[in-house]
């Protein structure tokens, strides 16, 4: 099958925000109990950081990771993680029923963070608690020294503010399984005095509104509308949550997953537009997808595991590799929108639906979906081109139709790179995918790398961890004056070129 993709210098959507290779780490499961922190590990550190796994971390470039939840946060009392361990109490975390000993808390994690080379995103808790406790945070993190909180984090031996620029006003909200779950109104209130609080302390720091769940939520959008209505001028982003799944084994659908994602953004995006045309604002509301991933095979299992335990092994899916060209097509719509989607957050980074997996005590490894999301986020920053790609759609009952390949183009900050991420949905042709570039002059093939030929159920695993990996083998050629890439069928795709002067 032919496609063809067309790039003009000219037409650009955005540059990337950094940001947008964030990611997500939880107290659940065993994301930081035997995944980042384990003082026992062999290559544990003085601190309990398991060294693989920060190493793991570091070839995936992560800016930014979202902290300590998700649902955890909204019962969480954030005083129990800090200050000398044996004081700290162990609590019956609800949203997880789990146990969480508090022994792995705020300062450790902000230590690590300086250890993986990110920043925090923080969320606060706005299911049980208020503004009081958002405000006793930010001061305890944020405020350099002379007030009752920021004396006690230095107190506690953290001598400097950690200075956490970006902070989550609750999570997910509207969920009717969140602690403390909220109507849009009982939510965008306190949403705003939150906010007001904040950003009394500190106009500069940045803060995130809770949209929907996930979009199949009935109160979508009017969630958004209503939430956005109270707070719009007090926030600076507004969040989208969405996972993937692949429950009915339809693999066509499940490939066309990336245009429901454009759609959601889209929606999202014309309801706060909405917002800012009813309020005459000038300021163009930004978003922050900071929940996305494929989530689906730990399901069932969740469901039998022992509640009241410390690092249970839960939302431990099992990536394929059908799994990873979903994701590659996930970042791909992420990027598409890179004008209003400046934060995202992989949700979520070790062991809980995530691309780095650990067994306690033993080896960490990439699970399929790695990979992607590692060129995604080396590569793939820099201005957006606005590619327009012309290629057969087959019919889709779910989302429509739904074209044969899913592309995003980035042309690089120092402009030597013009670097395309490419998905051929096709289950058994090839897509011979010709390049028609203006206004910028391809010297030469950088790379082509490509994800191809796995059975679409084949796994990594701690015993054959390198299974599905990518391969230069990609073919891109010059055929006459026109490039020409080969894309195999069920393919993902990173295809570099690099640029004359
Ligand atoms: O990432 C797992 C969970 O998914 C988060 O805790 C919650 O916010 C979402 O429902």
């Amino acid at each position: 099958m032919k496609a063809r993709i067309r790039i003009d210098r000219e037409y650009v959507i955005a540059e990337t925000d950094p940001r947008l290779f964030g990611s997500f780490l939880e107290h659940l499961g065993r994301a930081i109990y035997g995944g980042i922190w384990e003082p026992s590990h062999p290559s544990a550190d003085k601190d309990g950081f398991r060294q693989d796994v920060l190493d793991l971390i570091a070839e995936l470039d992560v800016p930014l990771v979202r902290y300590p939840g998700g649902n955890f946060v909204s019962s969480f009392n954030w005083e129990d993680s800090v200050g000398p361990l044996e004081l700290r109490p162990r609590r019956m975390d609800l949203a997880w029923r789990s146990v969480e000993p508090n022994l792995f808390g705020l300062n450790e994690f902000m230590k690590w963070t300086k250890r993986a080379n990110t920043k925090a995103m923080m969320a606060v808790n706005l299911g049980t608690r208020g503004i009081e406790a958002a405000g006793a945070l930010a001061e305890y993190c944020n405020h350099p020294g002379g007030s009752y909180w920021s004396d006690l984090r230095k107190a506690h031996g953290a001598s400097e503010p950690h200075d956490i620029r970006m902070w989550c006003l609750g999570n997910e909200m509207d969920g009717p399984w969140q602690v403390g779950q909220k109507t849009a109104d009982e939510y965008g209130r306190l949403a705003f005095e939150t906010a007001k609080a904040i950003k009394l302390f500190d106009p500069s720091l940045e803060l995130i509104a809770c949209g929907s769940s996930f979009p199949a939520l009935p109160t979508f959008p009017h969630w958004e509308y209503t939430v956005m209505d109270h707070c719009y001028d007090k926030v600076d982003y507004l969040s989208l949550h969405q996972y993937q799944g692949n429950t009915s084994d339809d693999l066509s659908t499940y490939l066309a997953a990336s245009t429901g994602m454009d759609r959601f953004i889209d929606t999202v995006t014309a309801t706060c537009d909405h917002v800012m045309a009813k309020k005459r604002s000038k300021k163009k509301m930004m978003l922050s997808f900071d929940e996305w991933n494929v989530w689906f095979h730990s399901l069932e299992s969740d469901k039998r595991q022992e509640p009241w335990t410390v690092g249970p092994h839960l939302l431990e899916d099992i990536y394929t590799f059908e799994d990873s060209l979903v994701v590659g097509c996930l970042l791909n719509s992420l990027l598409r929108h890179a004008d209003r989607v400046k934060i995202a957050c992989l949700a979520q980074l070790v062991n809980c639906i995530a691309p780095i997996m650990t067994e306690n005590g033993g080896p960490s490894w990439r699970q399929t979906i790695f990979w992607p999301f590692m060129y995604a986020s080396r590569c793939g920053r820099g201005m957006v081109m606005d590619a327009r790609v012309t290629v057969d759609c087959y019919e889709n009952p779910t989302h429509g139709p739904t074209p044969y390949l899913d592309a995003a183009t980035v042309h690089d900050g120092t402009g030597r790179f013009l670097t395309a991420f490419l998905v051929n949905r096709h289950p058994t042709e090839n897509l011979y995918l010709g390049w028609d570039v203006s206004g910028l002059e391809i010297a030469e093939l950088a790379e082509h790398i490509e994800l191809a030929g796995f059975h679409p159920k084949e796994t990594n695993t701690a015993r054959e961890p390198d299974k599905v990996r990518p391969s230069a083998a990609g073919r891109t050629q010059k055929e006459g004056d026109s490039w020409i890439s080969v894309l195999k069928p069920l393919s993902w795709n990173m295809v570099r070129f690099n640029l004359a002067d």
